[in-house]
């Protein structure tokens, strides 16, 4: 029996703009770094958008946002977690004035949802770079991004500042040291891209977010404004000394991001770094002042935990959403291979806050599935979930075990809270809803939303604020 969760607490879904707004080309919107990847992380890019890109699409939740968030109020939630897709407010970027039926269209978004009670949470960079940003400045590679994205979040703040309390900088920030063009908009070809680089446009990004913050807290003294990180903790393969080291060193490598961001500076640790690869961050005067405006809450997403080993002839590998890893011989995996650890989700919650002692958020966590579509008893379409049930539940437990371990937890929502498209393969297929959508990866369908038998769980797990978790 579940012990307890505050009272307060954010249940609720996310997606991202990307993935399942489609209009991609609608009311002045500009094409964004999703508009040439058919294939998501996996394939190459396009000249052009082409028809075979799903996202272009997406679940047309930028004409069916009423009918679905009407649904996601009758499951309870109490919050949405959204992102503004940047290119609809600049098509390009860098342009001076905004797109007005672009903030026009978030600012329906965000009445529909305070309507019916649901705080929005907003993603202000959710993998939805402006393509001109990555062609013509190669994105965040470019310092000059800073003063586009400083326009940009004004111009947000200032429009939504009585409709949106909390906020997230940037989705997975330590997502670019894996896939530079997505989360960083960085047109060089991976391969190609040198670590003086990368690192470069780390540190625009982290001032970029500080800056955010700093401009939020002067517009909107109440605001909550958060960092997010992609969660996935490692554990050493064995108790190897070397193993527990490289453990340490890979939490490192992604935890630095949350580092600067909740204490304000870098840490010692990287300096090592830096000097052993021969990197030198350009630093503005300026930047060491704007970095202490930190966050006032860490947010991460939370799939999977992985193991390091310095074993180098062991070959099992895990993939995962944008990192992969070794396998852990003790855990399952689910369809696409990602490792299913739901005491992992409680592990990661004690980390962050024995790190930073600052409220928590995971705003996102699910398990992407191939669903069935059948017919109930009362000859409704629907999904018979258990699995999706089981691993959600699963997870939760383990977030009470964390609060009940004396973790301050804001909030959860979940993944994908209405299927969508995938991020890192660009399929259909893969769903993690509540609510299928009746669309598939050739493109056919009719668009129609059903429930599923999960979405009358997690409106009872809500009801119930986790009590009727087992
Ligand atoms: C996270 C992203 O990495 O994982 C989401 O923030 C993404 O955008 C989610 O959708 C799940 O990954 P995928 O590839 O299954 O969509």
């Amino acid at each position: 029996m579940v012990k307890s969760f505050p009272k307060g607490f954010l249940w609720g879904g996310a997606v991202a703009a990307n993935q399942c707004e489609g209009a991609y080309n609608e009311d002045g919107k500009g094409l964004s770094t999703q508009d040439i990847a058919p294939e998501g992380i996996v394939g190459p890019l396009t000249e052009e958008p082409t028809k075979e890109n799903m996202k272009l699409m997406g679940i047309d939740f930028y004409h069916r946002y009423k009918e679905d968030v009407k649904l996601f109020a009758e499951m309870g939630f109490k919050t949405f977690r959204t992102s503004i897709a940047w290119s609809r407010i600049f098509p390009n970027g860098d342009d001076v004035k905004a797109n007005e039926k672009g903030l026009q269209f978030y600012d329906d978004l965000f009445d529909e949802c305070i309507k019916y009670g649901i705080e929005p949470l907003v993603t202000i960079s959710h993998y939805e770079t402006p393509l001109a940003l990555a062609k013509n400045y190669d994105g965040w590679v470019n310092r000059k991004l800073i003063g586009f994205f400083d326009n940009y979040v004004r111009t947000i703040f200032e429009r939504y500042k009585d409709k949106v309390k909390y906020w997230i900088t940037f989705n997975e920030i330590n997502s670019v040291l894996h896939q530079p063009y997505m989360s960083g908009g960085i047109f060089t070809d991976k391969e190609k891209l040198t670590k003086q680089d990368l690192y470069q446009a780390i540190h625009h990004e982290l001032v970029a977010s500080a800056l955010a913050v700093k401009i939020g807290h002067e517009i909107m003294p109440k605001a909550k404004i958060g960092c997010m990180i992609l969660g996935v903790p490692n554990y050493p393969l064995t108790p190897n000394p070397g193993d527990v080291l490289e453990a340490m060193k890979q939490d490192r490598e992604n935890l630095y991001f949350a580092d600067v961001q909740v204490r304000g500076a870098y840490p010692k640790y990287m300096d090592r770094y830096f000097e052993e690869n021969n990197i030198k961050v350009q630093k503005e005067s300026g930047d060491e002042e704007i970095l202490k405006n930190t966050v006032d809450f860490v947010s991460f997403s939370y799939y999977m935990s992985s193991c390091a080993t310095v074993d180098t002839k062991n070959n099992k590998s895990s993939v995962g959403n944008i990192i992969s890893g070794v396998a852990n011989p003790y855990l399952e995996a689910s369809e696409w291979g990602w490792q299913i650890d739901p005491q992992g989700l409680r592990y990661m919650l004690n980390l962050l806050y024995d790190r930073y002692q600052k409220p928590l958020f995971i705003v996102e966590n699910g398990l992407g599935a191939i669903d069935k579509l059948v017919i109930d008893e009362k000859g409704n379409k629907t999904v018979i979930d258990d699995y999706r049930i089981k691993y959600l539940n699963d997870h939760l437990f383990q977030v009470s075990e964390a609060i009940e371990d004396g973790v301050e937890v804001m909030g959860y929502t979940s993944w994908g809270c209405i299927d969508l498209v995938s991020a890192s393969t660009a399929e259909l297929k893969k769903r993690y809803g509540f609510i299928y959508v009746d669309r598939n990866d050739d493109g056919t369908g009719t668009l129609d939303r059903y429930k599923k038998k999960s979405f009358n769980w997690y409106k009872e797990v809500i009801a119930s604020n986790g009590k009727s978790l087992v």
